[in-house]
């Protein structure tokens, strides 16, 4: 059963069905966090339920962990210490991503939408890079676990986590709030990733199989005022037709659409 408030939620566009599971927030957790849960909706437990979904917060922050009957894996997101806080410090701005949104160029950084935030680690090199990010994550303990790491950022000024379905969101944008740059990185697709991260695999049990991201595509691709980056397993086929360039990655690659309104010369990255 879904929990929590979710704008959109239940988003007319989720695979009908697939109904996420219910997460409820367990432990002392801090202040902050425990607002978050409250406006998102999140339940608190009084008990750790290994058999279910929980968020465990403690006086470090948040982690989740999914049921033993689907393995128990867990993620911990840290801004300061570990994996992620090593990408946030060694994020630079001639990194594919950064380079997919423009950021190489001069001038002040993009305005950008992630408009699927997941655990928003994406969206936080984004901001440590100097772009001021709104994500967008349709699944409220996803947004609660983001929101929790993201207290840890240098640039949380630049980042808001809101929690919401994308396409209805950007469908009621007002036109003088449209950002530069929407991005998107849908769930990789089955077959698309042998060798799936645990992390991905925790956010593919909560969050379902990908959607027909056409949709999504579209609603991107109307409101972006630069251009639309769509992140691709180096495997699978572009999103849409009318790719202007790509910039490769490792395991993934960036496809960027120019949005011909202001996009000026295509001038693709070096
Ligand atoms: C592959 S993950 C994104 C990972 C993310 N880039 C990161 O750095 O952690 C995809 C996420 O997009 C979310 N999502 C997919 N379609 C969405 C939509 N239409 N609106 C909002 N969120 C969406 C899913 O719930 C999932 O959490």
């Amino acid at each position: 059963m879904l929990t929590g408030r979710c704008e959109g939620a239940l988003p007319s566009h989720m695979t009908p069905s697939w109904i996420p599971p219910e997460v409820t927030l367990y432990g002392r957790g801090r202040g902050e966090d425990l607002r978050n849960a409250a406006e998102l909706g999140i339940a608190v437990a009084a008990a750790r339920n290994v058999t279910e979904w929980q968020l465990v917060a403690g006086p470090m922050g948040i982690e989740l962990h999914a049921p033993t009957a689907l393995g128990g894996l867990s993620v911990a997101l840290n801004a300061a210490q570990g994996p992620l806080a090593r990408r946030l410090r060694g994020a630079r701005r001639e990194d594919p991503l950064a380079r997919a949104v423009g950021l190489q160029r001069q001038g002040p950084p993009p305005r950008v939408l992630d408009a699927c935030a997941g655990l928003c680690r994406d969206a936080m090199v984004l901001a440590e890079l100097g772009c001021s990010v709104l994500a967008l994550e349709r699944i409220p303990a996803l947004v609660l676990l983001a929101r929790s790491a993201a207290l840890g950022l240098r640039s949380r000024d630049r980042l808001r986590i809101e929690c919401a379905a994308a396409e209805p969101w950007l469908a009621k944008l007002p036109a003088d709030q449209a950002p530069a740059v929407v991005y998107l990185d849908p769930m990789f697709e089955e077959g698309g990733d042998a060798a799936v991260k645990k992390d991905l695999q925790v956010l593919r049990l909560l969050a379902g199989p990908p959607d027909d991201p056409a949709a999504l595509f579209a609603a991107a691709r109307a409101v972006a005022r630069e251009r639309v980056v769509v992140k691709r397993h180096g495997r699978l086929p572009p999103l849409a037709e009318g790719v202007s360039f790509v910039v490769p990655g490792e395991r993934v690659r960036f496809d960027v659409y120019l949005n011909p309104v202001s996009a000026g010369p295509a001038t693709p990255p070096p």
